[in-house]
C-alpha cells in the first residue's frame, strides 16, 4: 500500500475520485493564510500527500512558497522537506511553525536550478 487510506470504505474517505476536484472554497484554517501571490489552495496538497504517502514518511516540496505543503503535512503526520529561492518567505514559514509541537520539517533557501546549491543545512 502507498498510502494509510482504507479503500474498502473509499466511497467515506476525504479523497475527490473524480477527474475534476471542485472545492466550494479554500481552505483558510490554522495556518493557511492566502499571502502568498502563486499559493496553492491547501486541498490540493491534502488530496496529494493523503493518496501518495503514509504517516511519518517524508513529502519534498522544492517550490514550498509559503508553506501550504508544510501545514497540510502538520496535520496528516507527515515529514517535510521545504526549498525555496526566496529567504524571506522561508522566514515566514519559520514564524508560522514557531507555535507548532513539530519538528519533522526542513527548510532551506537555494536555487533549484543551481547543482552546486546545498540542499540542507
Ligand atoms: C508559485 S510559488 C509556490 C507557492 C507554494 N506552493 C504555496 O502554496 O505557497 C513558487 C515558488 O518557487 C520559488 N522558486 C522559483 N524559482 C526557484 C528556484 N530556481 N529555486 C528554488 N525556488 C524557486 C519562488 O520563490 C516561489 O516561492
Amino acid at each position: 500500500m502507498i498510502n494509510d487510506l482504507d479503500l474498502s470504505n473509499w466511497k467515506e474517505l476525504d479523497i475527490l475520485t473524480d477527474d475534476l476536484w471542485l472545492f466550494a472554497s479554500r481552505d483558510k484554517t490554522g495556518k493557511h493564510k492566502n499571502v502568498y501571490h502563486g499559493n496553492f489552495i491547501p486541498q490540493i496538497p491534502y488530496q496529494l500527500i493523503s493518496r501518495f504517502t503514509k504517516a511519518g514518511e517524508v513529502v519534498l516540496d522544492a517550490f514550498c512558497g509559503s508553506g501550504t505543503t508544510l501545514y497540510e503535512c502538520e496535520k496528516l503526520g507527515r515529514k517535510f522537506i521545504g526549498l525555496d529561492l526566496n529567504p524571506q518567505i522561508l522566514d515566514f514559514v519559520s514564524s508560522q511553525m514557531q507555535k507548532s509541537k513539530s519538528d519533522f520539517y526542513r527548510l532551506n533557501s537555494c536555487d533549484n536550478t543551481d547543482e552546486n546549491s546545498r540542499i540542507l543545512n
